[in-house]
Protein backbone atom coordinates (compact mmCIF):
# COMPACT_ATOMS: atom_id res chain seq x y z
CA UNK A 1 0.00 0.00 0.00
CA UNK A 2 1.38 3.19 -0.75
CA UNK A 3 2.31 5.89 2.35
CA UNK A 4 0.17 8.95 3.27
CA UNK A 5 3.25 11.05 2.78
CA UNK A 6 3.16 9.92 -1.13
CA UNK A 7 -0.96 9.63 -1.39
CA UNK A 8 -2.96 12.38 -0.09
CA UNK A 9 -6.81 10.31 -0.87
CA UNK A 10 -8.70 13.13 0.74
CA UNK A 11 -7.79 15.53 -2.15
CA UNK A 12 -6.66 12.79 -4.72
CA UNK A 13 -3.25 14.02 -5.24
CA UNK A 14 0.38 13.36 -4.83
CA UNK A 15 3.20 14.61 -3.31
CA UNK A 16 5.09 17.00 -6.02
CA UNK A 17 8.18 14.30 -5.79
CA UNK A 18 6.10 11.62 -6.23
CA UNK A 19 4.07 13.35 -9.03
CA UNK A 20 8.03 13.78 -10.24
CA UNK A 21 8.68 10.43 -9.84
CA UNK A 22 6.17 8.47 -11.64
CA UNK A 23 5.78 10.84 -14.45
CA UNK A 24 9.42 10.28 -15.07
CA UNK A 25 8.77 6.71 -15.06
CA UNK A 26 5.68 7.01 -17.34
CA UNK A 27 8.14 9.05 -19.82
CA UNK A 28 11.02 7.06 -19.13
CA UNK A 29 8.49 3.66 -20.52
CA UNK A 30 7.61 5.97 -23.57
CA UNK A 31 11.18 6.58 -24.68
CA UNK A 32 12.15 3.10 -24.56
CA UNK A 33 9.12 2.34 -26.11
CA UNK A 34 10.06 4.39 -29.20
CA UNK A 35 13.47 3.70 -29.33
CA UNK A 36 12.98 -0.48 -28.68
CA UNK A 37 10.40 -1.60 -30.35
CA UNK A 38 11.82 -2.69 -33.41
CA UNK A 39 13.56 -5.11 -31.19
CA UNK A 40 10.56 -6.72 -30.17
CA UNK A 41 7.26 -8.21 -31.66
CA UNK A 42 4.63 -6.53 -32.89
CA UNK A 43 2.21 -7.36 -30.14
CA UNK A 44 -0.09 -9.87 -29.27
CA UNK A 45 -3.69 -10.65 -29.52
CA UNK A 46 -4.60 -12.09 -26.18
CA UNK A 47 -7.15 -14.81 -25.42
CA UNK A 48 -10.05 -13.47 -23.86
CA UNK A 49 -10.10 -16.41 -20.73
CA UNK A 50 -6.21 -15.39 -20.30
CA UNK A 51 -6.76 -11.71 -20.09
CA UNK A 52 -9.92 -11.01 -18.68
CA UNK A 53 -9.10 -12.48 -15.20
CA UNK A 54 -5.90 -10.63 -14.70
CA UNK A 55 -7.98 -7.52 -14.50
CA UNK A 56 -11.28 -8.84 -12.56
CA UNK A 57 -11.91 -7.42 -9.29
CA UNK A 58 -13.35 -4.13 -8.20
CA UNK A 59 -10.89 -1.27 -7.32
CA UNK A 60 -9.81 -1.49 -3.62
CA UNK A 61 -10.93 0.57 -0.73
CA UNK A 62 -7.72 2.00 0.04
CA UNK A 63 -4.69 3.97 -1.91
CA UNK A 64 -2.45 0.90 -3.73
CA UNK A 65 1.04 2.33 -4.87
CA UNK A 66 1.06 3.68 -8.32
CA UNK A 67 4.43 2.30 -9.19
CA UNK A 68 3.34 -0.67 -8.43
CA UNK A 69 0.33 -0.51 -10.78
CA UNK A 70 2.64 0.76 -13.64
CA UNK A 71 4.38 -2.08 -13.24
CA UNK A 72 1.07 -4.06 -13.59
CA UNK A 73 0.37 -1.98 -16.54
CA UNK A 74 4.10 -2.47 -18.21
CA UNK A 75 3.77 -6.67 -17.79
CA UNK A 76 -0.18 -7.32 -18.47
CA UNK A 77 -1.37 -4.49 -20.76
CA UNK A 78 1.49 -2.84 -23.29
CA UNK A 79 2.48 -6.07 -24.10
CA UNK A 80 -0.74 -7.72 -24.92
CA UNK A 81 -2.05 -5.38 -27.76
CA UNK A 82 -1.01 -4.90 -31.14
CA UNK A 83 1.57 -2.49 -31.68
CA UNK A 84 0.30 -0.60 -34.34
CA UNK A 85 2.86 1.84 -34.31
CA UNK A 86 5.70 -1.29 -34.87
CA UNK A 87 7.37 -0.57 -38.61
CA UNK A 88 6.49 -4.17 -38.87
CA UNK A 89 2.73 -3.76 -38.32
CA UNK A 90 1.46 -3.40 -41.48
CA UNK A 91 -2.30 -4.86 -41.21
CA UNK A 92 -5.02 -2.36 -41.41
CA UNK A 93 -4.06 0.52 -41.36
CA UNK A 94 -1.25 1.19 -39.32
CA UNK A 95 -1.40 4.12 -36.29
CA UNK A 96 2.85 5.05 -36.91
CA UNK A 97 2.41 8.00 -34.50
CA UNK A 98 5.29 10.63 -33.11
CA UNK A 99 6.54 11.06 -29.88
CA UNK A 100 5.87 14.76 -29.87
CA UNK A 101 2.14 14.09 -30.59
CA UNK A 102 2.31 12.22 -27.45
CA UNK A 103 3.87 14.31 -25.33
CA UNK A 104 1.40 17.11 -27.13
CA UNK A 105 -1.61 14.43 -25.68
CA UNK A 106 0.20 14.51 -22.33
CA UNK A 107 -0.30 18.25 -22.00
CA UNK A 108 -3.86 18.41 -23.35
CA UNK A 109 -4.65 15.75 -20.63
CA UNK A 110 -2.18 17.22 -18.32
CA UNK A 111 -3.76 20.74 -17.91
CA UNK A 112 -7.41 19.56 -19.17
CA UNK A 113 -7.44 22.34 -21.82
CA UNK A 114 -11.42 22.84 -22.65
CA UNK A 115 -11.69 23.32 -26.12
CA UNK A 116 -15.49 23.17 -26.89
CA UNK A 117 -16.04 26.91 -26.58
CA UNK A 118 -13.60 29.75 -27.04
CA UNK A 119 -14.37 31.08 -23.71
CA UNK A 120 -13.12 27.94 -21.84
CA UNK A 121 -10.16 27.29 -24.18
CA UNK A 122 -9.91 30.94 -26.72
CA UNK A 123 -5.91 29.90 -27.00
CA UNK A 124 -6.81 26.10 -27.87
CA UNK A 125 -9.52 27.37 -30.25
CA UNK A 126 -6.82 29.70 -32.11
CA UNK A 127 -4.19 26.99 -32.15
CA UNK A 128 -6.98 24.30 -33.40
CA UNK A 129 -8.34 27.37 -36.26
CA UNK A 130 -4.63 27.52 -37.51
CA UNK A 131 -4.27 23.83 -37.82
CA UNK A 132 -7.82 23.91 -39.74
CA UNK A 133 -6.22 26.21 -41.69
CA UNK A 134 -3.20 24.55 -42.71
CA UNK A 135 -5.08 21.30 -43.30
CA UNK A 136 -7.27 23.82 -45.97
CA UNK A 137 -4.29 24.55 -47.63
CA UNK A 138 -2.75 21.77 -47.94
CA UNK A 139 -6.42 20.35 -49.70
CA UNK A 140 -6.56 23.48 -51.68
CA UNK A 141 -9.86 24.55 -49.95
CA UNK A 142 -10.77 27.76 -50.00
CA UNK A 143 -10.51 30.51 -47.57
CA UNK A 144 -14.06 30.14 -46.07
CA UNK A 145 -13.73 26.47 -45.56
CA UNK A 146 -13.66 25.34 -42.12
CA UNK A 147 -13.81 22.49 -39.88
CA UNK A 148 -12.98 20.80 -36.44
CA UNK A 149 -11.07 17.84 -34.82
CA UNK A 150 -12.85 14.78 -33.77
CA UNK A 151 -12.32 11.34 -32.58
CA UNK A 152 -11.02 10.24 -36.05
CA UNK A 153 -12.52 9.25 -39.54
CA UNK A 154 -16.17 7.83 -38.70
CA UNK A 155 -16.94 10.57 -37.11
CA UNK A 156 -15.49 12.96 -39.49
CA UNK A 157 -17.57 11.22 -41.90
CA UNK A 158 -20.91 11.33 -39.97
CA UNK A 159 -20.42 15.11 -39.14
CA UNK A 160 -19.86 15.96 -42.63
CA UNK A 161 -22.64 13.80 -44.09
CA UNK A 162 -24.88 15.77 -41.38
CA UNK A 163 -23.89 18.77 -42.50
CA UNK A 164 -24.58 17.81 -46.00
CA UNK A 165 -28.39 16.49 -45.45
CA UNK A 166 -28.60 19.87 -43.12
CA UNK A 167 -27.70 21.81 -46.59
CA UNK A 168 -29.18 20.09 -49.19
CA UNK A 169 -32.30 18.25 -47.96
CA UNK A 170 -32.89 20.54 -44.92
CA UNK A 171 -33.35 17.41 -43.25
CA UNK A 172 -36.61 15.86 -45.49
CA UNK A 173 -34.88 13.19 -45.77
CA UNK A 174 -37.72 10.52 -47.73
CA UNK A 175 -36.56 9.40 -50.79
CA UNK A 176 -32.72 10.89 -50.70
CA UNK A 177 -30.15 8.73 -52.20
CA UNK A 178 -26.33 8.20 -51.37
CA UNK A 179 -23.98 7.04 -53.72
CA UNK A 180 -20.54 5.30 -52.91
CA UNK A 181 -18.51 2.14 -54.49
CA UNK A 182 -18.44 -1.36 -53.09
CA UNK A 183 -15.03 -0.50 -51.78
CA UNK A 184 -16.26 2.81 -49.44
CA UNK A 185 -14.91 2.21 -45.84
CA UNK A 186 -18.14 0.90 -43.71
CA UNK A 187 -17.93 3.97 -41.31
CA UNK A 188 -19.85 5.70 -44.75
CA UNK A 189 -22.91 3.51 -44.12
CA UNK A 190 -23.02 3.37 -40.39
CA UNK A 191 -23.07 7.41 -40.02
CA UNK A 192 -25.59 7.37 -42.73
CA UNK A 193 -27.77 4.63 -40.19
CA UNK A 194 -27.66 6.87 -37.57
CA UNK A 195 -28.18 9.97 -39.27
CA UNK A 196 -31.56 8.53 -40.29
CA UNK A 197 -31.13 6.80 -43.98
CA UNK A 198 -33.08 3.76 -44.36
CA UNK A 199 -30.86 0.71 -46.62
CA UNK A 200 -33.06 1.34 -49.73
CA UNK A 201 -31.63 5.01 -49.91
CA UNK A 202 -28.11 3.74 -49.94
CA UNK A 203 -26.94 2.85 -53.19
CA UNK A 204 -23.77 0.71 -53.59
CA UNK A 205 -22.11 0.95 -56.59
CA UNK A 206 -19.86 -2.10 -58.14
CA UNK A 207 -16.41 -0.49 -58.51
CA UNK A 208 -14.13 -0.52 -61.55
CA UNK A 209 -11.58 -2.86 -63.07
CA UNK A 210 -8.89 0.06 -60.54
CA UNK A 211 -11.19 -0.87 -57.75
CA UNK A 212 -12.83 2.80 -58.19
CA UNK A 213 -15.84 4.01 -58.27
CA UNK A 214 -17.28 4.41 -61.89
CA UNK A 215 -18.25 7.86 -63.21
CA UNK A 216 -20.85 5.95 -65.49
CA UNK A 217 -22.17 3.60 -63.66
CA UNK A 218 -22.76 6.84 -61.31
CA UNK A 219 -24.35 8.56 -64.01
CA UNK A 220 -26.73 6.25 -64.71
CA UNK A 221 -27.56 5.40 -61.20
CA UNK A 222 -28.98 8.98 -60.79
CA UNK A 223 -30.59 8.83 -64.07
CA UNK A 224 -32.36 5.65 -63.53
CA UNK A 225 -32.88 7.16 -59.48
CA UNK A 226 -34.76 10.30 -60.47
CA UNK A 227 -36.95 8.68 -63.07
CA UNK A 228 -37.77 6.72 -60.53
CA UNK A 229 -39.07 9.64 -57.61
CA UNK A 230 -35.87 9.01 -55.56
CA UNK A 231 -33.92 12.28 -54.46
CA UNK A 232 -30.28 12.10 -55.60
CA UNK A 233 -28.81 14.46 -53.23
CA UNK A 234 -24.97 13.00 -52.11
CA UNK A 235 -21.74 11.26 -53.76
CA UNK A 236 -19.02 10.03 -51.21
CA UNK A 237 -15.89 8.94 -53.08
CA UNK A 238 -12.66 7.50 -51.43
CA UNK A 239 -9.41 9.42 -51.40
CA UNK A 240 -7.33 6.18 -50.49
CA UNK A 241 -9.65 2.90 -49.84
CA UNK A 242 -8.55 1.01 -46.96
CA UNK A 243 -9.04 -1.97 -49.01
CA UNK A 244 -6.37 -1.22 -51.99
CA UNK A 245 -5.77 2.66 -51.61
CA UNK A 246 -7.38 3.13 -54.85
CA UNK A 247 -8.77 6.93 -55.19
CA UNK A 248 -11.56 7.53 -57.02
CA UNK A 249 -11.79 9.79 -59.45
CA UNK A 250 -12.44 13.35 -57.85
CA UNK A 251 -11.99 15.63 -60.81
CA UNK A 252 -14.94 13.63 -62.64
CA UNK A 253 -17.23 12.82 -59.58
CA UNK A 254 -16.89 16.81 -59.42
CA UNK A 255 -18.10 17.79 -62.39
CA UNK A 256 -21.05 15.22 -62.40
CA UNK A 257 -22.02 16.64 -58.88
CA UNK A 258 -21.80 19.95 -59.78
CA UNK A 259 -24.15 19.02 -62.72
CA UNK A 260 -26.27 17.21 -60.96
CA UNK A 261 -26.67 19.79 -57.75
CA UNK A 262 -24.95 16.66 -54.88
CA UNK A 263 -22.93 17.38 -52.40
CA UNK A 264 -19.44 15.78 -52.91
CA UNK A 265 -17.86 14.17 -49.59
CA UNK A 266 -13.93 12.41 -50.09
CA UNK A 267 -13.74 10.05 -47.64
CA UNK A 268 -9.94 10.61 -46.76
CA UNK A 269 -9.86 9.20 -43.62
CA UNK A 270 -6.99 6.69 -45.08
CA UNK A 271 -5.20 9.05 -48.34
CA UNK A 272 -5.88 12.81 -47.68
CA UNK A 273 -2.90 13.51 -45.84
CA UNK A 274 -1.01 12.11 -48.36
CA UNK A 275 -1.79 15.26 -50.48
CA UNK A 276 1.36 16.88 -48.28
CA UNK A 277 3.37 15.16 -50.72
CA UNK A 278 4.10 15.87 -54.54
CA UNK A 279 3.57 11.98 -54.70
CA UNK A 280 0.21 11.93 -53.05
CA UNK A 281 -1.11 15.55 -54.75
CA UNK A 282 -0.96 14.55 -57.80
CA UNK A 283 -2.69 10.81 -56.99
CA UNK A 284 -5.57 13.07 -55.70
CA UNK A 285 -6.25 15.67 -58.44
CA UNK A 286 -9.84 16.81 -57.71
CA UNK A 287 -9.65 16.89 -54.28
CA UNK A 288 -9.78 20.57 -53.98
CA UNK A 289 -13.31 20.16 -55.28
CA UNK A 290 -15.04 18.69 -52.35
CA UNK A 291 -17.80 20.09 -50.54
CA UNK A 292 -16.28 18.07 -47.45
CA UNK A 293 -13.36 15.80 -46.31
CA UNK A 294 -12.42 13.88 -43.62
CA UNK A 295 -9.06 13.33 -42.58
CA UNK A 296 -7.53 11.38 -40.00
CA UNK A 297 -4.16 12.61 -38.70
CA UNK A 298 -4.03 9.66 -36.45
CA UNK A 299 -2.91 7.96 -39.88
CA UNK A 300 -0.70 9.06 -42.37
CA UNK A 301 0.01 12.01 -40.90
CA UNK A 302 1.49 10.38 -37.91
CA UNK A 303 -0.34 11.17 -34.45
CA UNK A 304 -1.58 9.32 -31.65
CA UNK A 305 -5.25 8.37 -30.98
CA UNK A 306 -7.61 9.44 -31.66
CA UNK A 307 -6.97 12.32 -33.95
CA UNK A 308 -9.76 12.93 -36.97
CA UNK A 309 -10.50 16.13 -38.61
CA UNK A 310 -13.10 17.49 -40.89
CA UNK A 311 -13.53 19.96 -43.20
CA UNK A 312 -16.26 21.95 -45.10
CA UNK A 313 -15.74 24.12 -48.23
CA UNK A 314 -18.22 26.56 -46.92
CA UNK A 315 -17.91 26.41 -42.58
CA UNK A 316 -21.69 28.25 -42.13
CA UNK A 317 -23.04 24.76 -43.16
CA UNK A 318 -21.26 22.98 -40.49
CA UNK A 319 -22.72 25.70 -38.08
CA UNK A 320 -26.20 25.62 -39.26
CA UNK A 321 -26.20 21.54 -38.72
CA UNK A 322 -24.88 21.76 -35.09
CA UNK A 323 -25.14 24.76 -33.35
CA UNK A 324 -27.53 24.93 -30.55
CA UNK A 325 -27.57 28.00 -28.16
CA UNK A 326 -29.22 27.49 -24.71
CA UNK A 327 -29.28 29.66 -21.61
CA UNK A 328 -26.31 27.91 -20.12
CA UNK A 329 -24.19 28.33 -22.50
CA UNK A 330 -25.44 32.60 -23.12
CA UNK A 331 -21.90 33.82 -22.10
CA UNK A 332 -19.78 32.54 -24.49
CA UNK A 333 -21.91 33.27 -27.55
CA UNK A 334 -21.03 36.77 -27.73
CA UNK A 335 -18.42 38.32 -30.04
CA UNK A 336 -18.66 36.49 -33.55
CA UNK A 337 -14.88 36.27 -34.17
CA UNK A 338 -14.73 34.31 -31.29
CA UNK A 339 -15.15 30.75 -33.21
CA UNK A 340 -16.99 27.84 -30.53
CA UNK A 341 -15.99 24.59 -31.96
CA UNK A 342 -19.20 23.23 -30.23
CA UNK A 343 -21.39 24.80 -32.61
CA UNK A 344 -19.38 23.12 -35.14
CA UNK A 345 -19.91 19.40 -34.36
CA UNK A 346 -21.46 16.89 -32.02
CA UNK A 347 -19.19 17.27 -29.16
CA UNK A 348 -19.27 20.64 -26.08
CA UNK A 349 -16.80 18.97 -24.10
CA UNK A 350 -13.34 18.57 -26.11
CA UNK A 351 -10.00 17.65 -26.15
CA UNK A 352 -7.35 19.91 -27.21
CA UNK A 353 -5.96 17.12 -30.28
CA UNK A 354 -4.84 20.26 -32.73
CA UNK A 355 -2.34 20.65 -29.83
CA UNK A 356 -0.44 17.34 -31.13
CA UNK A 357 -0.63 18.44 -35.12
CA UNK A 358 0.57 21.60 -34.21
CA UNK A 359 3.71 20.46 -31.93
CA UNK A 360 4.70 17.55 -34.39
CA UNK A 361 4.45 19.83 -37.58
CA UNK A 362 6.74 22.48 -35.85
CA UNK A 363 9.18 20.34 -34.19
CA UNK A 364 10.17 18.15 -37.18
CA UNK A 365 9.11 20.28 -40.01
CA UNK A 366 7.23 20.14 -43.01
CA UNK A 367 9.61 18.59 -45.18
CA UNK A 368 9.87 15.29 -42.86
CA UNK A 369 6.00 15.27 -43.34
CA UNK A 370 6.05 15.35 -47.28
CA UNK A 371 9.41 12.70 -47.32
CA UNK A 372 7.93 10.62 -44.55
CA UNK A 373 4.39 10.07 -46.53
CA UNK A 374 7.19 9.37 -49.89
CA UNK A 375 8.20 6.88 -48.39
CA UNK A 376 4.79 5.17 -47.35
CA UNK A 377 4.39 5.51 -51.42
CA UNK A 378 7.45 4.10 -51.99
CA UNK A 379 7.83 1.18 -49.37
CA UNK A 380 4.60 -0.68 -50.80
CA UNK A 381 6.39 -0.47 -54.75
CA UNK A 382 9.27 -1.94 -53.14
CA UNK A 383 7.14 -4.37 -51.16
CA UNK A 384 5.44 -5.05 -54.89
CA UNK A 385 8.60 -5.62 -56.75
CA UNK A 386 9.88 -8.40 -53.94
CA UNK A 387 6.91 -10.08 -54.39
CA UNK A 388 6.69 -10.31 -58.05
CA UNK A 389 10.81 -11.33 -57.87
CA UNK A 390 9.25 -14.35 -56.20
CA UNK A 391 7.50 -17.51 -57.27
CA UNK A 392 3.88 -18.17 -56.57
CA UNK A 393 2.80 -14.79 -55.49
CA UNK A 394 0.22 -13.09 -57.00
CA UNK A 395 -0.32 -9.32 -57.32
CA UNK A 396 -4.16 -8.75 -56.85
CA UNK A 397 -4.14 -4.72 -57.18
CA UNK A 398 -0.37 -3.13 -57.81
CA UNK A 399 0.65 -0.82 -55.26
CA UNK A 400 -1.05 2.57 -54.44
CA UNK A 401 -1.16 5.00 -51.70
CA UNK A 402 1.42 2.69 -49.55
CA UNK A 403 -0.95 -0.24 -49.88
CA UNK A 404 -0.52 -3.41 -52.16
CA UNK A 405 -2.61 -6.41 -52.16
CA UNK A 406 -1.37 -10.23 -52.86
CA UNK A 407 -1.68 -13.28 -51.93
CA UNK A 408 0.44 -16.91 -52.77
CA UNK A 409 -1.65 -19.70 -54.65
CA UNK A 410 -5.40 -19.87 -55.05
CA UNK A 411 -6.15 -21.14 -51.21
CA UNK A 412 -8.69 -18.47 -49.98
CA UNK A 413 -7.79 -20.44 -46.29
CA UNK A 414 -3.96 -20.69 -46.99
CA UNK A 415 -4.28 -16.49 -46.80
CA UNK A 416 -6.09 -16.86 -43.55
CA UNK A 417 -3.61 -19.15 -42.40
CA UNK A 418 -1.11 -17.29 -43.21
CA UNK A 419 -1.73 -14.22 -41.34
CA UNK A 420 -2.76 -16.44 -38.06
CA UNK A 421 0.55 -17.57 -38.26
CA UNK A 422 2.15 -13.89 -38.50
CA UNK A 423 0.04 -13.11 -35.64
CA UNK A 424 1.32 -16.33 -33.51
CA UNK A 425 5.44 -15.88 -34.32
CA UNK A 426 5.11 -11.97 -33.77
CA UNK A 427 7.93 -10.77 -35.77
CA UNK A 428 5.25 -8.94 -38.19
CA UNK A 429 1.63 -8.39 -39.27
CA UNK A 430 -0.65 -8.38 -42.38
CA UNK A 431 -3.96 -8.50 -42.50
CA UNK A 432 -6.37 -9.94 -44.74
CA UNK A 433 -9.24 -8.37 -46.95
CA UNK A 434 -11.37 -9.80 -49.89
CA UNK A 435 -10.89 -8.31 -53.62
CA UNK A 436 -13.40 -9.56 -56.32
CA UNK A 437 -14.63 -12.42 -54.27
CA UNK A 438 -11.16 -13.57 -53.65
CA UNK A 439 -8.98 -13.12 -49.75
CA UNK A 440 -6.01 -11.40 -50.35
CA UNK A 441 -3.45 -9.75 -48.03
CA UNK A 442 -2.41 -6.48 -48.13
CA UNK A 443 0.63 -4.60 -46.90
CA UNK A 444 -0.15 -0.95 -45.82
CA UNK A 445 3.13 0.35 -45.38
CA UNK A 446 2.91 3.91 -44.06
CA UNK A 447 5.14 3.33 -41.53
CA UNK A 448 8.12 5.96 -41.96
CA UNK A 449 10.40 3.77 -39.53
CA UNK A 450 9.85 0.78 -41.85
CA UNK A 451 13.29 -0.32 -43.76
CA UNK A 452 13.59 -1.77 -46.90
CA UNK A 453 15.16 -4.73 -44.75
CA UNK A 454 11.87 -4.82 -42.71
CA UNK A 455 10.31 -5.36 -46.25
CA UNK A 456 12.42 -8.20 -47.36
CA UNK A 457 12.57 -10.30 -44.06
CA UNK A 458 8.48 -10.11 -43.53
CA UNK A 459 8.24 -11.38 -47.11
CA UNK A 460 10.57 -14.06 -46.66
CA UNK A 461 9.14 -14.46 -43.35
CA UNK A 462 5.62 -15.20 -45.22
CA UNK A 463 7.29 -16.85 -48.43
CA UNK A 464 8.68 -19.22 -45.80
CA UNK A 465 5.20 -20.20 -43.84
CA UNK A 466 3.52 -20.22 -47.40
CA UNK A 467 5.97 -23.14 -48.27
CA UNK A 468 5.45 -24.69 -45.08
CA UNK A 469 1.85 -24.59 -45.59
C1 LIG B 1 -11.09 5.09 -45.71
C2 LIG B 1 -11.44 5.10 -44.25
N1 LIG B 1 -12.52 5.81 -43.83
C3 LIG B 1 -12.89 5.84 -42.55
C4 LIG B 1 -12.19 5.15 -41.59
C5 LIG B 1 -12.64 5.21 -40.16
O1 LIG B 1 -11.72 5.96 -39.43
P1 LIG B 1 -11.59 5.82 -37.84
O2 LIG B 1 -11.20 4.40 -37.58
O3 LIG B 1 -10.54 6.82 -37.50
O4 LIG B 1 -12.92 6.16 -37.24
C6 LIG B 1 -11.07 4.39 -41.98
C7 LIG B 1 -10.32 3.61 -40.97
O5 LIG B 1 -9.45 2.84 -41.29
C8 LIG B 1 -10.69 4.36 -43.33
O6 LIG B 1 -9.62 3.66 -43.75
Amino acid sequence: MASKSVIDPSRLELSVEEMRRFGYRVVDLLADHFANMRDGPVGAKSDPIAIRPLFSGPPSEKPCDPHELLSRLERDVFPNNLHVDHPRFFAFVPGPNNFMSTMADTLASGFNVFNGTWFGGSAAAAVELEVIDWFCRFCGLPEKTGGLFVSGGSVANMTALLAARNARLENRIERATVYYSDQTHSSIERALRVIGFAPEQLRTLPCDEQFRLSVTSLSAAIVADREAGWRPFCVVANAGTTNTGAVDPMSELADLCAKEKLWLHVDGAFGAAAVLADRGKESLRGLERADSISLDPHKWLFQSFECGCVLVRDATLLKSAFQIMPDYLRDVHRESAEVNFCDYGIQLTRSFRALKVWLSLHTFGLKAFRDAITRGFELAEFAEQQLRDRNGWEILSPAQMATVCFRFGKNDALQTNLMEKMLRHGYALLTSTKLRGVVALRFCTINPRTTEQDVIETIECLDRFARQM
